[in-house]
C-alpha cells in the first residue's frame, strides 16, 4: 500500500457521511465503514460469545491515510454495530498510522498485534484491550521489535500472524528478500513483547512465472496467516491431518496483486510447501484476507474487496472499500480449500422465488431454440442471493445475467455476466465474470476474471450474491469475488445457454435486507 495524502481531504464530516449514505452503488448488507475509506479485517475474532470485526479505517476521507482500526460487533456475524474507533495514531511508532494486525487471548486480556507506521516504515507494536474490548492502551514497550532481521535486505515489513504453540508464542510477520520473493519472518515469544527471530518460514521466488499472471508470487507477502485447513491444531505432528495452510497477498512496490496460499505442512521452524493456489478469483477484489476459528470450530475468513474506480470517484462518493461477507473455509476432498457464505447470511433473505427445472438449449445446437438471455420471471433486484444447481453437458456454456439494464427498445444496454463453460475435451470447468457491460461509466475497471473450478460429470452448485456494486460468486466452493458499478441502476437477472445443453435443477432467489438503518457517525 504507497501511503498517498490525497488532495479530498476537506469534505467536512457530516458531508462525508451524508455522502456515502447516498450512494446508491454502496453495499446494503455487506459491511462498510461509516464513510471515508475501509481496507484490511483485522483482529477478527469471537470473544465471549460476540463477533469482533476491525478493519483499516480512515475516518477522515475516502482514501488510504493514517490509518485508524475501526470496530465493529456482532452475535451473528450478519448485523453490526459501531464501536468507538480501536486505535488511532498516536506520537511514537504508530504516529502514520495503525496498519493491519491480529487481536490474540493473551491469558485473558484482549490484545492487539499491529504494524505501527512511522514515517515510511512499520514496525510490531501492541496493544492491551479492556474486557469489553472497547479500550485499548498502547503497550510502552512498542514498537516490540525494534527492526526488521539484520543482514537481509528487505522490500517491506508487516501484517502479523499470531499464535499459541505449546507454553510459547509464535509470531510470523510478512516481508519479502529484495532480489528473490516474498516471506513471512518467523517470531518466538513468551510475553508477545520480547521476540527472539527464528528465521524465514518459507521464501518465495518472485522470479518463477510471469509478474502479470494471476498466481505471480510477488515481491512481498502482506497479511500472511498461517492455520491448518481440517480440524487439528497448527504444529500438532499428524500424518493424515488435512494440509496446513499459508496465506498471503502477493505485493509488488504498493501494487495489491491478488490472495495466494500455499497447501504444505508447517513442522518445526518452516513450512514445507506442497502447491500454491488461487484463494479467490477475483484476485485483488478480495485481498487481504484474515481468518479465525470461532466458538463453534468453524474457521470464518473475511476479505478486503477493493473499489474498481477511480481515486477521485471514491473521495466524491465519500466512502471506499467493503468488507466481504464472512465465508466458511474448509478442506476440500482434493487438499485445496472450499469456501461458502456464512449460513448465518440466510436470515436476510426474504421474497423466496423458485423458478422450474429445465432445459437451456444453446444456439450452436442443430434444430434447437436459441438461448435467449431473456429475463428470468419474477426475479430481479441488486440485492440478491442466488442459488443454483446445474448440469452441463460437455461443450454446453451457461450465462447469467445481473443488475441488467434494458433501452427503450428492450435491448440490454448494462449486465454483468457469470458464466460457467464445460469444455468438450476436458473435465476442468471454468468459472469467468464479464464486466464488459457492467457500467456505461468508461473509467472502472472492467477486466475480466475467471478460473478453474472442479466438477464430478459437470454438475455445478453455484451461488451468487449481488449488493449493488459487490458481488461474490461461489462455483463448486471456488470464490470469483468483485466489485461493478452500473450507472442505470438495473436489476435484470438472465439465464441462458450460451453453447452446448445444461439442464437447470434448481434455482432459489431471494431478496437481501439491508443491515445498516439509521444514520452512522465516522467517530462511534
Ligand atoms: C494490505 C495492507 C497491509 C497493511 C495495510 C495498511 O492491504 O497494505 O500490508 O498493513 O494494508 O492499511
Amino acid at each position: 500500500m504507497t501511503e498517498l495524502f490525497h488532495p479530498f481531504a476537506t469534505v467536512p464530516q457530516d458531508e462525508l457521511v451524508a455522502r456515502a449514505g447516498a450512494d446508491p452503488l454502496r453495499p446494503r448488507f455487506h459491511f462498510v465503514s461509516p464513510a471515508g475509506w475501509l481496507n484490511d479485517p483485522n483482529g477478527v475474532t469471537q470473544w465471549s460469545g460476540t463477533y469482533h470485526l476491525f478493519y483499516q479505517y480512515n475516518p477522515t476521507g475516502a482514501f488510504h491515510h493514517r490509518i485508524h482500526w475501526g470496530h465493529a460487533t456482532s452475535t451473528d456475524l450478519v448485523n453490526w454495530i459501531d464501536e468507538p474507533v480501536a486505535l488511532s495514531p498516536s506520537e511514537g511508532p504508530d504516529a502514520d498510522g495503525c496498519w493491519s494486525g491480529v487481536l490474540v487471548n493473551d491469558a485473558g486480556t484482549p490484545t492487539l498485534v499491529y504494524s505501527g507506521r512511522h514515517g515510511d516504515r512499520e514496525l510490531p507494536c501492541v496493544a492491551m484491550g479492556s474486557p469489553d474490548l472497547r479500550t485499548w492502551t498502547k503497550a510502552p514497550e512498542n514498537p516490540v521489535i525494534a527492526a526488521p532481521p539484520a543482514g537481509v535486505e528487505i522490500t517491506a515489513y508487516r501484517d502479523h500472524c499470531v499464535w499459541r504453540e505449546g507454553t510459547v508464542w509464535r509470531q510470523l510477520v510478512g516481508s519479502g528478500i529484495r532480489g528473490r520473493g516474498g516471506t513471512a519472518f518467523l517470531y518466538e515469544s513468551e510475553d508477545l513483547r520480547s521476540w527472539n527471530y527464528v528465521g524465514p518460514l518459507l521464501i518465495g521466488d518472485a522470479s518463477t512465472g510471469d509478474p502479470g499472471a494471476a498466481d505471480w508470487q510477488g515481491t512481498m507477502w502482506e497479511c500472511v496467516d498461517l492455520f491448518r485447513s481440517g480440524s487439528g491444531t497448527l504444529g500438532s505432528p499428524s500424518e493424515r491431518a488435512a494440509p496446513d495452510v499459508l496465506v498471503f497477498s502477493a505485493w509488488n512496490d504498493g501494487d495489491t496483486r491478488h490472495p495466494l496460499y500455499w497447501t504444505g505442512r508447517y513442522a518445526g521452524d518452516s513450512f514445507e510447501p506442497a502447491k500454491l493456489h488461487r484463494l479467490d478469483y477475483g484476485g485483488r477484489y478480495f485481498y487481504a484476507p484474515q481468518s479465525f476459528v470461532d466458538e463453534s470450530g468453524r474457521r470464518v475468513m473475511f476479505g478486503w474487496m477493493q473499489e474498481g474506480r477511480s481515486d477521485a470517484a471514491m473521495a466524491e462518493a465519500g466512502w471506499s472499500g467493503v468488507m466481504s461477507l464472512p465465508r466458511l473455509t474448509t478442506a476440500a476432498p482434493d487438499g485445496t480449500l472450499n469456501f461458502a457464505p456464512m449460513p448465518e447470511i440466510e436470515q436476510l433473505r426474504y421474497g423466496h422465488v423458485q423458478l422450474q427445472p429445465r432445459v437451456l438449449v444453446g444456439p450452436e445446437t442443430a434444430g434447437s431454440v436459441p438461448g435467449s438471455g431473456s429475463a428470468v420471471p419474477g426475479i430481479a433486484g441488486n440485492q440478491l442471493d442466488l442459488e443454483l444447481e446445474l448440469q452441463l453437458a460437455p461443450g454446453a456454456v451457461v450465462r447469467l445475467g445481473l443488475l441488467g439494464s434494458e433501452d427503450e427498445h428492450g435491448n440490454v444496454i448494462e449486465e454483468t455476466i457469470v458464466e460457467l463453460a464445460l469444455p468438450v475435451d476436458s473435465p476442468a470447468a471454468t468459472l469467468r465474470l464479464d464486466r464488459n457491460r457492467s457500467s456505461l461509466d468508461p473509467t472502472v475497471d472492467a477486466e475480466e476474471k475467471s478460473g478453474p473450478v472442479p466438477t464430478a460429470e459437470g454438475r455445478f452448485s453455484l451461488r451468487v450474491l449481488v449488493d449493488r456494486s459487490a458481488v461474490e460468486i461461489f462455483a463448486n466452493g471456488k470464490p470469483l469475488t468483485a466489485r461493478v458499478y452500473p450507472t442505470l441502476g438495473g436489476g435484470r437477472v438472465s439465464l441462458a445457454a450460451a453453447a452446448g445443453s445444461a439442464r437447470l435443477l434448481r434455482f432459489d432467489a431471494w431478496t437481501m435486507r439491508d443491515i445498516f438503518g439509521g444514520t452512522r457517525t465516522l467517530f462511534p
